[in-house]
């Protein structure tokens, strides 16, 4: 039987898991449901659900994986046959995801092409439509989403077909440094704009956002930990198999704590560095912007580089980071279904088909 190919290295692996824990979930759904639910209070109910449950069920799937050394359904089945379908679910759940990933994934891009359009004259400002507007024309122009849209997925489709080691691994071990510098200038930026401190307080300060009328009312604990609960899996990327395959891929000798352990840590910093380069930003350039879902992202940070200073070079830098983070959740999602059709046909002699599986399901999803 072929030879079964896995990450080549600790570094190449924590790169990978950080980057699909690390997506459009920390970006737009931390900052804004930290400060819609209590900001610091929030902030800790998170971190006690992240060590108590997040960590605990991370070691959990990165063990089976490693212990099974198949993708999610045969790991689940190697537990009991009366399991595989709890498998399945962990490829019908990526799946779905993948979908709605590929489409916003694809809004990203069509972002980081606007403002360099910009850059060279033609774009947001001097045509003078309003990111609303292009948003909204986005939205009911379906041949650019589907265009835009399909240029992220055969993006994921290049680097899943690469295999783990050269195509995710690769991807991954440049990508999520390059983000993590990336933001850093965004933050500054973002943090050094008169008016700034309102995103700070509306983040970390309980009770600031009633009371300044960004909310109507205090949610109670039973949605706040519920939030913070579902933030938490999402962001994880737990429960949908991802981990098990990842897991799959490590050798004997890495020790599953340690590196669950800085998968948990660099998600939460990321989510709280996402969160200090939008907040603050929304707050002092477009203070009746949204704050949170599809249009924090594409209206009301597309307005806040509208009113900055050399306001297209940070949206470049922005978008950019925000394409970064979501092929590194895409790449995952679609290998976790990638990766259990090749063991099929690896376990039947075949070669593991990867190229082929990749084109079939990356199709499926397109
Ligand atoms: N963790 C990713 C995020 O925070 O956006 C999203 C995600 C990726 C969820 C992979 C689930 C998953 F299996």
């Amino acid at each position: 039987m072929e030879e079964r190919k896995g990450f080549g290295s600790t570094f190449g692996f924590l790169m990978a898991a950080v980057g699909s824990a690390v997506g459009l979930g920390n970006i737009w759904g931390f900052p804004n449901k930290m400060g819609a639910n209590g900001g610091f209070t929030f902030l800790i109910i998170y971190l006690i659900l992240a060590a108590l449950c997040g960590f605990v069920v991370m070691v959990g799937e990165l063990a089976l994986g490693r212990k099974t050394g198949r993708g999610v359904v045969s790991a689940y089945q190697v537990l009991s046959k009366k399991f595989k379908w709890l498998g399945w679910l962990g490829i019908i759940a990526p799946f779905l995801i993948l979908s709605f990933y590929c489409a916003l994934g694809g809004y990203c891009i069509k972002y980081v092409v606007l403002n360099v359009g910009n850059i060279f004259g033609a774009g947001f400002g001097n045509n003078g439509l309003a990111s609303g507007e292009v948003f909204g024309n986005m939205l009911t122009n379906q041949l650019e989403s589907v265009v835009y849209g399909l240029i992220f997925v055969l993006l994921t489709l290049i680097i899943v077909m690469g295999g783990v080691s050269s195509g995710i691994e690769k991807f991954c071990s440049i990508g999520m440094p390059c983000l993590f510098f990336m933001l850093v200038i965004v933050i500054i930026r973002a943090c050094t704009l008169p008016g700034a401190v309102d995103g700070l307080k509306y983040m970390f300060v309980p009770g600031w956002a009633v009371e300044h009328g960004v909310i109507e009312k205090a949610p109670s604990i039973i949605t706040v930990l519920s939030n913070a609960g579902g933030q938490m899996f999402f962001s994880l990327s737990l429960g949908m198999g991802i981990m098990i395959t990842y897991g799959s891929y490590l050798d004997k000798k890495q020790n599953i704590e340690k590196n669950a352990l800085v998968i948990v840590i660099c998600d939460t910093l990321i989510a709280l560095m996402a969160g200090l380069a939008v907040m603050p930003a929304r707050f002092a350039l477009d203070p009746e912007g949204s704050l949170g879902g599809p249009s924090l992202l594409f209206v009301t940070m597309q307005n806040v580089f509208h009113n900055m200073p050399l306001g297209s070079l940070f949206g470049i830098l922005f978008y950019l980071l925000v394409v970064f983070a979501a092929i590194s959740s895409s790449i995952s999602l679609l290998e976790v279904i990638v990766a259990h059709f090749c063991d099929k046909a690896r376990e039947k002699g075949k070669g593991d088909k990867r190229k082929a599986y990749s084109l079939i399901a990356a199709a499926a999803v397109g």
